[in-house]
């Protein structure tokens, strides 16, 4: 089976422009980007483009690539001070010479719609999440709409990043799986992904998932973006493990559209959560 994020994506909009339609809410998204990128760009305007499609309003702000990171404080407080915003989103990576943690820890954590603030994390892996970072919980949406069960299963995910493998991770383990994280610096990492019936590659390197390293019947989750010769391949040797696996996410069409369509959700939220449950 394949799994086809681009249709699952688009029937979250749709319930999402619903039910904000319904809502009477008015959300309101604001992205931060820093340099010229064409990836990130790209990124930033398909997010927008994701807002107008279900009616959240957004604001752009496009700050070239040289900025200091008092710059980029700056404009994160002016919007963490705004009524009129109800997530902010920093688009990552940014210029090597901007402090990324500060700036991330900057945005306060009720707007923290990404779900990258330590406090988010924090709450995540203590079982009682608040933003949840998009890209994991799209996968969950996704494996969830194809009925695919994890308590009891062992889900080895590949990758630490704090966006991806570290709260998929969690995720994982707060839904019952038995989990496995792997990394650059595992040993055997094939001994380690033949055992999972969950296998999510976060690793952004092609190839790094070859049939031999897949069990038989496995469903395989694939966040890898790559660009190789003006086409986008995963991580996953596709062809080949589409054989082995149960199910598994095509790139481009698979995890990516889930991330977009879950940020539209957290923001959602985050307007909803501001009027009527006010925790933070
Ligand atoms: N860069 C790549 N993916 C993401 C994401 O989900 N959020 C942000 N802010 N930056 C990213």
């Amino acid at each position: 089976m394949i799994l086809d994020g681009k249709a699952c994506s688009e029937d979250l909009l749709d319930v999402l422009k619903e039910e904000i339609g319904k809502s009477g809410l008015h959300p309101r998204l604001a992205t931060l980007i820093v340099g010229s990128d064409p990836g990130s760009q790209m990124y930033i305007r398909m997010k927008h483009r994701a807002c107008e499609k279900v009616g959240i309003g957004s604001v752009a702000i496009d700050l070239p690539a040289g900025v200091t990171t008092d710059r980029v404080l700056q404009d994160v407080r002016r919007l963490n001070d705004d009524p009129d915003i109800d997530g902010i989103l920093v688009q990552l990576p940014l210029p090597a010479a901007i402090r990324s943690e500060q700036v991330i820890r900057s945005i306060r954590a009720d707007k923290d719609v990404d779900g990258f603030h330590p406090c988010n994390l924090g709450l995540l892996f203590a079982g009682s999440p608040r933003f949840v970072p998009c890209t994991p919980k799209g996968i969950m949406t996704l494996l969830e709409k194809n009925h695919i069960g994890v308590a009891g299963q062992h889900a080895v995910v590949v990758g630490r990043s704090i966006d991806v493998g570290r709260p998929m991770a969690a995720l994982f383990s707060n839904a019952d799986a038995t989990v496995t994280l792997c990394h650059s610096r595992t040993r055997n990492l094939s001994d380690e992904t033949r055992r999972a019936d969950i296998l999510v590659s976060a690793v952004g390197k092609p190839m790094t998932i070859r049939a031999g390293m897949v069990k038989e019947g496995a469903v395989v989750i694939d966040v890898g973006i790559n660009q190789i010769g003006g086409k986008l391949v995963g991580d996953v040797d596709f062809a080949p493990v589409r054989e082995i696996a149960s199910a598994i996410t095509p790139v481009p069409g698979g995890v990516g559209p889930m991330t977009i369509a879950t940020l539209m959700e957290n923001t959602f939220l985050a307007a909803k959560w501001r009027v009527c449950d006010p925790v933070w």
